[in-house]
């Protein structure tokens, strides 16, 4: 697998924009920035698309000819690896359960994915294996992609990142201090440490875990070593170098009262969204670790935006409880 390396998509380098209004709220001459994965500029922009520049490459190099993945309603993941095997030219089968509604059909078909659909969202792992089977009896030589996207070679979209803020931050002038993403399957995190280790070795990265658990960093680290022997890269990571804050609330798939809350200080000082179920809540972390003084006075901290256009917009659909 030596020499893989991701497909071009999108518009990279996303910009890492200061918010000179949020950072006075911080106190302590600290800047905050956001890099903003929102923008990557293939269907709802967010940190699938990194993802997924380097799965597909991966199936382009075992000479797939159709990708197969699922996701439940409104997950980000559907409307991702439509949009983004649209712009790879490579045909896509999408298991999705029969509660998303026709409006987020049309716009996965819009993108020219073939669906097939299952009546809950517990089904998509078995119509996948399905889907495989049928796919290799029709001749197809199929790459199948889990909900999340959690295969390791996913993790290197993440070490890209790295290596642009690593190109920002000597541009803007910043000096190091902390990287903080949100995490559900911890892959884009532990694509952050790895290419830190690689591109930034003085900042630190730490994560907002969304949901109540979250993978070990024994796991995590295991799992950014596969992707550094995939590229390529010889290091050494150690699980301490995986620093995890939960942000509490009522788990992954809703919404909390202080990543909502979060979400709306951002909004109202800079005009800029986040998603109430990652990304807000990665912001409430990076808040509630301010308080209880944990970055230095004048540190410079950069909140990934990983995207999450599509929960945002459920949230406002369905006004969903929070806790
Ligand atoms: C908007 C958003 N941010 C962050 C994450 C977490 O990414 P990961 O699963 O790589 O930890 C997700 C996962 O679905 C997401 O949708």
């Amino acid at each position: 697998m030596q020499n893989l390396t991701g497909i071009p998509l999108g518009s990279c380098p996303t910009p890492l924009q200061e918010l000179p209004r949020l950072s006075q709220q911080l106190g302590g001459n600290r800047r905050l920035w956001l890099k903003r994965d929102d923008l990557l500029g293939i269907g709802f922009g967010g940190n699938k698309i990194r993802k997924f520049s380097w799965l597909l490459a991966d199936a382009r190099r075992q000479k797939a000819d159709l990708i197969l993945t699922g996701g439940g309603r409104l997950s980000n993941q559907p409307l991702a690896a439509a949009a983004c095997c649209a712009a790879a030219g490579l045909p896509l089968r999408l298991v999705l359960p029969l509660n998303a509604g026709p409006q987020e059909e049309a716009l996965i078909r819009a993108f020219g994915a073939e669906l097939i659909r299952v009546p809950d969202s517990s089904g998509i792992p078995a119509a996948l294996t399905a889907a495989r089977k049928q796919a290799l009896a029709e001749g197809h030589h199929p790459y199948v992609i889990r909900p999340g996207a959690p295969e390791p070679v996913g993790i290197l979209g993440y070490v890209d990142c790295a290596k642009e803020i690593a190109v920002q931050v000597r541009q803007l002038g910043l000096q190091p201090g902390h990287i903080l993403c949100a995490g559900g399957t911890g892959g884009t995190y532990a694509g952050l440490v790895l290419g830190s280790h690689l591109v930034l070795p003085e900042w630190k990265v730490i994560a907002a875990a969304a949901g109540r658990r979250f993978a070990h960093p024994e796991t995590l680290c295991r799992k950014a070593l596969q992707a550094a022997a995939i590229a390529g890269y010889e290091m050494l990571l150690k699980p301490e170098d995986f620093e995890i804050h939960f942000a509490g609330g009522p788990g992954a798939s809703r919404p909390s009262r202080k990543g909502s809350e979060a979400l709306q200080q951002l909004a109202a000082s800079e005009g800029i969204l986040l998603d109430p179920l990652f990304t807000g809540k990665a912001l409430a972390v990076l808040f509630r670790l301010n308080d209880a003084g944990y970055f230095a006075a004048g540190e410079d901290i950069i909140l990934i935006h990983t995207g999450g256009t599509v929960s945002l917009l459920n949230s406002c659909l369905s006004r969903k409880q929070e806790e």
